[in-house]
């Protein structure tokens, strides 16, 4: 992050300004008649600039004369096409426009232009996520090869209408929380490794008041969390299981229920084990964390927004590494809930520690509903590609709960299926199970993980009870990290479930 965004209240004198504008309007709406004369002329003349028709796109115009020194216009494109997300790419344009121009102090007014398209709520929402998320810059490897030395830049003060102001705020908080997602999912494997992950989460956790427990390897290696343990095996530190526990925010304490669980999967580096991964497909591991990142994000939200649901996040960390004393194809492995499974490819290893994360959540906080993040395949990326993640789930309410959520976040959604028959997939001859078939390949390879998982979510109970709890696995894979830089997001991570998952709590009903 490089520059402090603070929401503040309007300045008396305005010296920066963005306002909206559709695809088709001639003048700007009349709600910015109160703006003074010159400006308003100043916009109306650039509103006539055939250059001016992108859509999408943010024009800066320069009033003479006056205190106000930019007008900044979003153009929001045809009103039939717009969603919170159009407002998000406008605003992130925004930003880094009022960062070139090293601006202290912007107004941003949408009047009533949005008419029912979007409340004033939400689309505070969209702007201060976009700030925030357009601000992102991972600089804390820039070393002394740098021409210019880093030097903190001034803080922007981020003011809207009054009826924006609460959105705004909380945009804002969702937004830094999806940027410290960003920050450990970038931070390389040789620093950001298990003991890292857990360290780090127990002073995050004191800071937001958050309960932070970590369950170390001799305390999994007690609860039979063979999955976690052989994956981390080889790991530069053991593997952990790290917990963290949001009480909820009640009036009622006799309402007091059981949590939603949000469970991540957090390998550090996946270097594939001895079913190495070949040439590039190393490159960019260190993402495999994104799942847990996404959780422990979504912690930090839910804490600092004081939601009243309680939740509990695990997040399952391990290296996945190769060395004499690594986990090997045709090992079997026993995990929390006593099912077996035979290690057909060292490489789909997320699943392995997924299995006991939730196994161990389930039994031990009995949720409401559960939720999993897992950059799980490289098959959902081939699916779906980088729009959008895919997500299989039990329960009918739990998944509309998470396509509004999905909608309304911009943090898309697909669905697929998981029917008896994938589950078979998974079946294994010398154990209960195989982590990954060998008799479909590749086929199905999404599937074959949410099928392998399926297995967990029903501890004690016979694998035919697999609906017995309501839940939802996302895999991630294709939506964790961009190469390309975007308007909203610079390449690296996306934070992707951040604030996904933060909606979907505040929304639990
Ligand atoms: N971490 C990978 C999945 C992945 C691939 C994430 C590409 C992001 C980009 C996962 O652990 C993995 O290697 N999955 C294998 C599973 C297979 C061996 C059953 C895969 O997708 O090929
Ligand atoms: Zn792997
Ligand atoms: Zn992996």
């Amino acid at each position: 992050m490089y520059r402090h965004i603070r929401p503040a209240p309007a300045p008396r004198v305005l010296t920066d300004l963005a306002l909206a504008v559709w695809e088709d309007d001639k003048t700007p709406a009349a709600c910015y008649r109160t703006l003074l004369p010159q400006t308003l002329d100043a916009v109306a003349q650039a509103m006539k600039r055939p250059e001016f028709a992108t859509s999408g796109s943010v024009a800066t115009v320069y009033p003479p004369g006056g205190p106000v020194q930019r007008v900044y216009i979003l153009r929001l494109g045809k009103p039939e096409k717009f969603t919170a997300e159009t407002l998000r790419l406008a605003m992130a344009r925004l930003t880094k426009l009022s960062f070139d121009a090293k601006v202290t102090s912007l107004h941003v007014d949408l009047g009533d232009v949005l008419g029912d398209k979007l409340t004033p709520e939400a689309a505070g929402r969209a702007l201060g996520e976009a700030a925030t998320l357009a601000n992102f810059a991972f600089d804390r490897f820039k070393g002394a090869a740098q021409e210019k030395p880093r030097k903190p830049q001034a803080e922007l003060k981020l003011s809207v209408p009054p009826s924006f102001e609460a959105g705004l705020r909380h945009g804002l908080t969702t937004g830094e929380s999806a940027n410290l997602a960003r920050e450990l999912a970038a931070t390389p494997p040789n620093v950001a490794n298990p003991a890292y992950l857990a360290k780090y989460c127990q002073t995050m956790a004191s800071e937001v008041g958050l309960k932070c427990t970590v369950i170390d390897h001799k305390q999994a290696a007690k609860l039979n969390m063979g999955g976690l343990l052989a994956v981390g095996q080889a790991g530069s530190t053991p593997p952990v299981m790290i917990v963290l526990h949001w009480p909820g925010k009640t009036s009622r304490p006799s309402q007091a229920t059981q949590p939603l669980l949000l469970v991540g999967k957090a390998i550090t580096f996946d270097t594939g084990g001895y079913s190495l991964k070949i040439n590039n497909g190393m490159l960019g591991m260190k993402y495999d964390k994104c799942g847990g990142m996404a959780v422990i994000g979504a912690m930090h939200a839910i804490a600092r927004l004081k939601l009243p649901t309680p939740v509990v996040g695990i997040i399952a960390a391990a290296e996945n590494m190769v060395d004499s004393a690594a986990y090997r194809p045709n090992d079997i492995i026993t995990f929390h809930n006593g099912v077996t499974c035979e290690v057909t490819n060292t490489d789909a290893e997320g699943r392995l520690v997924l299995a006991d994360a939730l196994s161990y959540g389930i039994s031990k906080y009995q949720p409401q509903a559960v939720v999993d993040l897992a950059t799980l395949t490289g098959g959902v990326v081939v699916a779906l590609g980088g729009y959008c993640a895919g997500v299989f789930c039990n329960d009918a309410i739990l998944r509309e709960q998470l396509m509004s959520a999905a909608d309304a976040t911009g943090e898309r959604l697909w669905h697929l299926p998981l029917w008896d028959e994938h589950r078979d997939m998974m079946k294994g001859s010398h154990s209960d199970i195989v982590n990954s078939s060998t008799n479909a390949g590749r086929g199905a390879h999404p599937i074959q993980g949410a099928a392998f998982l399926s297995y967990f979510v029903a501890p004690g109970q016979p694998p035919s009870k697999w609906n017995h709890t309501r839940w939802a696995h996302i895999d991630i894979a294709g939506v964790a990290d961009v190469k390309e830089s975007s308007a909203l997001y610079a390449s690296g991570p996306t934070g992707y479930g951040v604030r996904l998952c933060t909606q979907l709590v505040e929304t639990w009903r």
